[in-house]
């Protein structure tokens, strides 16, 4: 079933003053954004139209306890001119994942689907071809009740809108470890993609900075020593050839990039772990010279190279020139993205216009 979406296209692109070549991320924006708005316990008015602010009540529960959770997704470009979208479905499951553990409606995945086939299809022209640049969709769902009172909203949006993107991270990353702050805890919501999550992680973040570190990488709120992830990206080790990284354990966003690096080791014959890993294995396989790699994953990091991780008083230091896995994992997502190389796992979709035009 496809649901009617109406398209109101801008009357002024600002296409043309992209510049391909210098895109900072996050900062430019494509013409359009998709909304759909939740009433009466159905998803309604399916519209794509030029964005704007949207005027917001003060009350707006989303501003006051949370209620709001996202997706990262990347569309790119093969050299038939196709959109192409990485594993769309995926993120239609997360999202709803999100939805359930922050008490949000459902969104059926043909409403998702067609949403984002559509914007995308809509703005394929703002896909940048450089080599590690992508459109980068976010679609996000938020509380719209105008209401003080702790308890989940009755209305919601879902609204998707599309960034074209340079590389998350340009260079190798330097990551700090706390032993004091937090992210996640089981039994919290840390595997739910929740505005609150990278909101508890900014001040832990900004005193890394302050220290020459790029992020944290957490570790677990009880023994402060199992390694949970980036908050930007999930985490592999690569220990005396074995390519190790935390199972998801509740506490540990389920990243579909994760997920597909490790399919793709996997069948490139690595050996790859999914355990618990505790930060004192990683400094002593450091200190026995067999840590030969760090690299986190994530849609917007890609595979993000680590060289350098500061525990208690010790630094560990790796040349990420040396890294082989993480090279292999980067090219091949890259290549497959852009259909350079066979998409065997058949993970890219083109992405097509699913609008039903609405008459008058
Ligand atoms: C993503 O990887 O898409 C995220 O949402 C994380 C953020 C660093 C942009």
């Amino acid at each position: 079933m496809s649901a009617k979406i109406s398209i109101n296209k801008t009357s002024v692109s600002s296409l043309s003053k992209l510049d391909f070549d210098n895109i900072p991320f996050g900062k430019v924006f494509t013409d359009h954004m998709y909304l759909a708005d939740y009433e009466n316990g159905e998803w309604k008015d399916f519209r794509i139209v030029p964005v704007d602010f949207m005027p917001t009540h003060p009350g707006n529960l989303a501003w006051h306890y949370g209620q709001a959770i996202f997706e990262g997704m990347k569309a790119t470009r093969d050299a038939d001119g196709n959109a192409l979208l990485f594993r769309p479905e995926q993120h239609s499951i997360r999202l709803n994942e999100s939805a359930h553990r922050m008490c949000m409606p459902e969104l059926p995945e043909d409403i998702f689907l067609d949403a984002v086939h559509t914007l995308v299809n809509l703005e394929k022209n703002w896909i940048p071809q450089q080599e590690g640049s992508a459109l980068y969709i976010r679609p996000l769902m938020y509380a719209t009740d105008a209401t003080i009172g702790v308890r989940p909203s009755d209305t919601y949006r879902f609204l998707i809108f599309c960034m074209p993107v340079g590389p998350y991270y340009p260079k190798p990353v330097s990551l700090l470890v706390s032993r004091e702050y937090v992210r996640a805890v089981k039994g919290g919501v840390g595997e739910a993609k929740t505005a609150g999550n990278y909101a508890a992680s900014l001040y832990p973040a900004l005193l890394a900075k302050k220290q020459g570190y790029d992020q944290m990488m957490w570790v677990d709120a009880i023994e402060h020593k199992w390694v949970q992830e980036v908050g930007t990206m999930n985490i592999f080790f690569k220990i005396n050839g074995e390519i190790i990284t935390p199972a998801t354990d509740g506490a540990i966003l389920k990243g579909i990039t994760r997920k597909s690096v490790i399919d793709i080791f996997r069948d490139h014959g690595y050996t790859v772990t999914e355990r618990p890993i505790s930060i004192d294995e990683v400094e002593e396989a450091y200190e026995k010279g067999i840590l030969e790699e760090v690299f986190g994953s994530g849609t917007a990091a890609v595979i993000s190279e680590v060289e350098r991780i500061k525990v208690d008083d010790k630094i560990i230091h790796l040349d990420a020139s040396k890294f082989v896995a993480s090279k292999f994992a980067k090219n091949t997502i890259n290549q497959l993205r852009i259909r350079k190389i066979e998409d065997k796992f058949n993970w890219l979709v083109v992405a097509e216009d699913r609008s039903v035009p609405v008459t008058a």
